[in-house]
């Protein structure tokens, strides 16, 4: 009986905090919707299918960086140290550092999809029997509170795939200082894709085979199985384009016609042309990306890079002020 009644709980919560932010991004002057809502369980499957994309150079590229830097970067670890992962989804890319890193003590994944983390954790323990597993479930756009048992373990974070840059200015050097103040704190390994000419940008987010348009009115088609809405799926066109003034591809919707949409009961007008905005993607200068890390207290101690410097992984270690 507990259990009966504490499933629908647990969906009404999520399914309420949807709607609540669905209609508050829809109803303002500038229409928006979060991306944390494109990870259905539809939408993790095509965004694991955007990073295998041709255009879709961040993800390889990132991976060549990590497996040609692997010795340094898990050397930052000291010996029964802990490397700490934010949004690790299935920890591929993480492996790199973990098969070079046989003297870490533990790994801790973080994620917000419980049954995908565990899972995966499952099959870490299988792969790295001598390494102490510690998966978290939490949102990293809040801080993260990490498990007691580690609050004094030297640890090093590690936020790849350019997660940073899809974070608004202010929550991504929020998410850095809340780092910077984690206990044991050495390092912190953050993958940021670097500004480069304009059409390979925008081609990494508007794929030939329109993969990634899929992958953003995927949201659309969320709204109208989980928040009551009637969106015409077709009615929406999808838009990547580069913002030189904040070195930023926006990703949005754009309404092909006037038209009347409900959500929750709600009525939302869409003139013609007018866009949804779904996400953004910052892209960084070795400049910029020093004065983000410099804003929360960190120093760029490294700067690994590919052979045309299309992606950085930068190592990020503590200000220490005299
Ligand atoms: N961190 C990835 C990036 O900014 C996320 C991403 C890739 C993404 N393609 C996307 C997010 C398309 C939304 C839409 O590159």
């Amino acid at each position: 009986m507990d259990g009966v009644l504490r499933i629908p709980a647990v969906n009404l919560t999520e399914t309420d905090a949807l709607i609540a932010d669905a209609l508050n991004g829809l109803t303002a002057s500038s229409k928006s919707l979060s991306p944390k809502w494109l990870y259905d369980h539809h939408g993790s499957a095509l965004f694991e299918q955007i990073t295998q994309l041709p255009e879709y150079y961040p993800t390889r590229t990132e991976a060549g960086i990590l497996h040609d830097n692997a010795a340094a970067l898990s050397g930052l670890v000291p010996a029964n140290g802990a490397l700490v992962e934010l949004g690790s989804g299935a920890s591929v890319k993480t492996r790199t550092l973990l098969n070079a890193g046989r003297h870490f003590g533990a790994y801790v994944p973080i994620d917000i999809s419980r049954d995908f983390l565990l899972e995966t954790a499952g099959d870490l323990r299988t792969r790295y029997p001598r390494l102490s597993i510690v998966p978290v479930v939490a949102d990293f756009s809040a801080p993260v509170a990490l498990p007691r048992e580690l609050a004094t373990t030297p640890k090093v974070g590690f936020f790849p795939g350019s997660t940073i840059g899809n974070l608004a200015p202010d929550r991504a050097q929020a998410l850095l200082e809340g780092v910077r103040a984690w206990g044991g704190i050495g390092a912190f390994i953050v993958g940021m894709d670097m500004v480069k000419d304009t059409s390979a940008l925008v081609a990494a987010y508007d794929d030939a085979q329109g993969v990634t348009a899929q992958f953003i009115r995927n949201i659309l088609v969320r709204l109208n199985r989980e928040a009551q809405a009637n969106f015409n799926i077709d009615a929406f066109k999808y838009r990547a384009s580069w913002n030189p003034a904040l070195a930023r591809i926006d990703m949005q919707l754009v309404s092909s016609h006037e038209q009347v949409v409900t959500l929750a009961g709600q009525a939302i007008t869409f003139e013609a042309q007018e866009a949804i905005h779904v996400s953004a993607a910052r892209k960084y200068t070795p400049d910029s990306l020093r004065n983000l890390a410099l804003s929360a207290g960190w120093d760029v101690a490294a700067r690994h890079t590919d052979a045309s410097d299309r992606f950085s992984v930068a190592v990020l270690t503590p200000v220490h002020r005299p």
